[in-house]
C-alpha cells in the first residue's frame, strides 16, 4: 500500500487494528472519576479534612467545597461547552482523537508540493527534491480561506530538523557528538527542509485534500531572500560581507508557531535560531548581548559548510535572525518581509487582535526560561476595506514588555530609545540597538523572568489573554514570584491577562493564574486544574494554543509525555469561565515522540487543523533513529521513517469540532 493511499483513509492504525477501525475512537469516558474522586478515594475524606495532603492540594484540588462546587459544575451547563466523549487512550506509536470525530493525514514531510516536485524517497533525498517538498516538523499552521471554510492557502512552518530521524545510517546526532555525521549534502537538506510551506486545500466527499499543481504553492528554505524592514533595517550590526546594504538575508530559521493577520498574510515566528550558528564567543563584538542570546553555539554543523552560520567568519549574520517574518501567502513571487520593529529575541507565535482604537496588536512571548512577555502596537490603524494599505504597518509601533506585580495588577513598558534607562550609556545608542538586543533592553525595565512564555492567545469573544507558560525546572524557591508561583516548575502553567477597559493597547492590565498544569492528583505538584478534570484531563507543559469561535480555549502540549506521565502530548480544551473554569479535557493524542502544534480552527470551528511534530523523536532513555524508529506513524512502512503530519480533524456528520 502507497502512502498517498494511506491518505485516502479516514485514519491511520497499524497492523490489525487498521483493518478493524476506520476511525480512531475512544472509550467512552464520561462516567470516568474526577480527581477529587480520585483523591477522595486515595486518601478519604477524613485525610482531606484532616489536611494530610498538604496545602497545595487541599486548596487546589480537593478540599470538600472545591469538590462540592466541581460537582456543582459538572451538572451545569457551564462544563457542557465541551460535551465531547474524552479520549481514554493509552500512549502508543499513532494518533488518536475523541469519539464522534475523524482525523486525517494532510500532508507529511517530503509530500510535493511545488508542481513538478519528485515522490517522496527517504533513502535517495536531495537538497533540490526537498526544496520542492514539504519541509520538516511543521509546527505553526494557519487557514487562509479562499471561498469560505472548505478550500483555503494552508501556512505551515518548518521549524526543525531531526537528523537522527531525516538520514539512513546516520545513527544518532546530536550536539553532544558534533553532528559528526552530517556532510556538506546532508546540511544542505536540512537548510532545504527548514522555511515554511503554503498549500492550497479543499474539502471534498473524502475529507481535506491537497490541490496538486497550485499557482500559490510555495516553499521558503534556509536560503529564500528575505527583506529586513523597519528601524532596523540598513543599520550597522545588520550588514554582511554578502549584503553590505545590511538588507537582505537567506533564509529564515527555526520558525515555530505565528499568525493570520486580518489583510491575510503569514506572521511566521523565528524561535531557537542560536542553535545554528557554531564558533568561539571571544573577540566577538557585544559578549553580553551574545551571551543571553546562546550565541554562537559549539557544535552546529552549518558553518563547517556555510561561513555565514561560523560566527567567527560573519559575527553580524545572528543578527539577522530571531524576527517576525511577514508572508503574502496569495504572491509566491513576494519577497518575505523581517519586521524588525516587533524585536529580535526568540518568538514563539504572533497571537493578534485588532483593537477597539483600530490600531494592529501583537501578543508575543520569548521561549526561554526567565524571558519576557511583548506586546506591538502599531501606530497605525488597520484599513479593513483596503487589505493592501495594511502591508507595511507593521514596521511602525510600539514594543513593550510585561511586568506582573504580586498583586495581580501588570503594566506594558515600552521599549523605545531615549526612554528611561534605554539610553547610550547603557548600550542603546537608537531604536536599532533596543530591536536587535531587546532582551537586553526588557532587563534595564525590570520585566517579569517568566516560566518560559510559549504560545499566546486572545479571546476575541471576552478581550482575555492566554500566556502559556510551557515550564522552568531551574526556578528556585528564592525565585518564586505570584506569575511564576513553583520552583522546579516542570509541567508550567497558563496566566490569563485582562487589559484595562477592554483597550489592547493600554499601559495597565490585571491578570491570575488560570492554572497550575501537572497531576492535582500527586499533592507535592500543586496543580490546579479543577476538581471536575478526570484523571485523563490533566496536561503539562502547555505550548500552543487556539480559542476556537465559541472562545473555548484549546490547548497543545510540548514534553507533556517526558518522565512518566503516561501519556503522550496532545491537544486539550481548557473551560475558563463559570463554575467549570479550570477543568480541562483530553481531545487529541500524537504518537510516542512527538509534540502537538499548530492548532488552528476554521472560522467555522468545522476543521480542526493540528501539526504533529517529530513523531518518534528520542525520549525517556528510547534512542530512535531513522532505521530504528520508535514508530513509524504515519506510514508504518517497512523502512519509511516516522513523517511529521499535518492533520485535520472534522466532525464525523459534520458540525462544530469538539462538540
Ligand atoms: Fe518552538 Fe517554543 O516552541
Ligand atoms: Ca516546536
Ligand atoms: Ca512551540
Ligand atoms: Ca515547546
Amino acid at each position: 500500500m502507497s502512502s498517498e493511499s494511506f491518505r485516502s483513509q479516514p485514519f491511520f492504525v497499524p497492523g490489525a487494528r487498521a483493518r478493524e477501525a476506520g476511525d480512531d475512537v475512544a472509550t467512552n469516558p464520561s462516567d470516568a472519576p474526577t480527581l477529587g474522586d480520585v483523591v477522595a478515594a486515595r486518601y478519604g475524606r477524613r485525610d482531606l479534612l484532616k489536611g494530610l495532603l498538604g496545602v497545595a492540594a487541599i486548596s487546589a484540588t480537593v478540599s470538600p467545597l472545591a469538590l462540592a462546587a466541581a460537582r456543582r459544575a459538572a451538572a451545569s451547563d457551564e462544563l457542557a461547552r465541551f460535551p465531547f466523549p474524552e479520549l481514554t487512550a493509552p500512549p502508543d506509536e499513532t494518533i488518536h482523537v475523541a469519539e464522534g470525530h475523524r482525523a486525517q493525514v494532510l500532508i507529511s514531510w517530503g509530500d510535493p508540493v511545488l508542481p513538478g516536485a519528485p515522490a517522496f524517497d527517504p533513502k535517495a533525498q536531495s537538497a533540490q527534491a526537498q526544496a520542492q517538498q514539504f519541509g520538516y516538523n511543521n509546527d505553526f499552521v494557519g487557514f487562509i480561506p479562499l471561498d469560505g471554510p472548505d478550500h483555503g492557502l494552508l501556512v505551515v512552518n518548518h521549524e526543525y530538523t531531526n537528523e537522527e530521524l531525516m538520514f539512513p545510517g546516520l545513527g544518532n546526532q546530536s550536539a553532544k557528538n558534533g553532528f559528526s555525521g552530517m556532510t556538506r549534502e546532508l546540511v544542505d537538506i536540512e537548510m532545504a527542509a527548514h522555511g515554511g510551506a503554503v498549500i492550497e486545500i479543499r474539502r471534498g466527499p473524502e475529507g481535506w485534500q491537497v490541490v496538486p499543481g497550485s499557482k500559490y504553492a510555495r516553499r521558503i528554505t534556509a536560503e529564500t531572500p528575505i527583506m529586513l524592514t523597519g528601524p532596523a533595517a540598513g543599520t550597522e550590526k545588520l550588514r554582511t560581507s554578502a549584503d553590505p546594504d545590511g538588507r537582505n538575508v537567506k533564509g529564515m530559521l527555526n520558525n515555530c508557531a505565528g499568525g493570520v493577520t486580518p489583510w491575510g498574510t503569514w506572521l511566521t515566528c523565528e524561535e531557537n535560531f542560536n542553535y545554528y550558528f557554531s564558533g568561539k564567543r571571544e573577540g566577538l563584538p557585544e559578549p553580553e548581548m551574545l551571551k543571553r542570546y546562546g550565541l554562537p553555539t559549539s557544535a552546529g554543523a552549518w558553518g563547517r559548510y556555510h561561513d555565514r552560520f561560523d560566527m567567527n567568519k560573519e559575527p553580524n549574520e545572528a543578527n539577522r535572525f530571531g524576527w517576525v517574518v511577514e508572508i503574502d501567502p496569495f504572491d509566491p513571487a513576494s519577497t518575505p518581509k523581517k519586521r524588525t520593529a516587533m524585536g529580535r529575541f526568540k518568538h514563539e507565535g504572533a497571537a493578534n487582535v485588532v483593537n477597539t482604537d483600530g490600531r494592529f496588536v501583537v501578543y508575543q512571548g520569548d521561549d526561554q526560561k526567565m524571558e519576557h512577555v511583548y506586546r506591538f502596537v502599531t501606530d497605525a490603524k488597520v484599513d479593513a476595506a483596503n487589505p493592501a494599505a495594511n502591508r507595511d504597518i507593521l514596521d511602525a509601533g510600539t514594543l513593550a514588555v510585561a511586568v506582573f506585580r504580586p498583586d495581580g495588577s501588570g503594566e506594558w513598558r515600552p521599549l523605545v530609545q531615549g526612554e528611561g534607562p534605554l539610553t547610550a550609556e547603557n548600550g542603546f545608542a537608537s531604536q536599532a540597538d533596543v530591536l536587535i538586543n531587546v532582551r537586553g533592553a526588557a532587563s534595564h525595565l525590570g520585566a517579569t523572568k517568566m516560566d518560559r512564555p510559549e504560545d499566546v492567545e486572545v479571546n476575541p469573544k471576552t478581550g482575555k489573554v492566554y500566556v502559556m507558560l510551557t515550564a522552568n525546572d531551574t526556578r528556585t524557591e528564592a525565585e518564586i514570584e505570584p506569575a511564576n508561583p513553583r520552583a522546579k516548575n516542570v509541567f508550567g502553567h497558563i496566566v490569563e491577562i485582562t487589559p484595562a477597559g477592554g483597550d489592547h493597547a493600554a499601559k495597565d492590565f490585571a491578570w491570575e493564574v488560570l492554572v497550575r498544569c501537572g497531576d492535582p492528583s500527586v499533592a507535592e505538584v500543586g496543580a490546579t486544574f479543577s476538581p471536575a478534570t478526570t484523571q485523563h484531563g490533566w496536561f503539562g507543559n502547555p505550548d500552543n494554543c487556539a480559542v476556537d469561535g465559541a472562545g473555548r480555549l484549546w490547548v497543545a502540549t510540548d514534553g507533556n509525555s517526558r518522565g512518566s506521565t503516561g501519556r503522550t502530548d496532545g491537544v486539550w480544551g481548557v473551560e475558563t469561565e463559570g463554575p467549570g473554569r479550570g477543568t480541562a479535557k483530553r481531545f487529541f493524542s500524537v504518537p510516542i515522540g512527538a509534540e502537538m502544534c499548530g492548532p488552528y480552527f476554521t472560522a467555522d470551528d468545522t476543521t480542526f487543523f493540528v501539526a504533529v511534530q517529530h513523531p518518534g523523536e528520542s525520549e525517556d532513555g528510547r534512542v530512535s533513529t531513522f532505521d530504528d524508529p520508535s514508530t513509524r506513524w504515519p506510514d508504518f512502512k517497512d523502512g519509511t521513517p516516522p513523517r511529521p503530519s499535518v492533520v485535520a480533524i472534522t466532525r464525523i456528520g459534520g458540525g462544530r469540532v469538539g462538540t
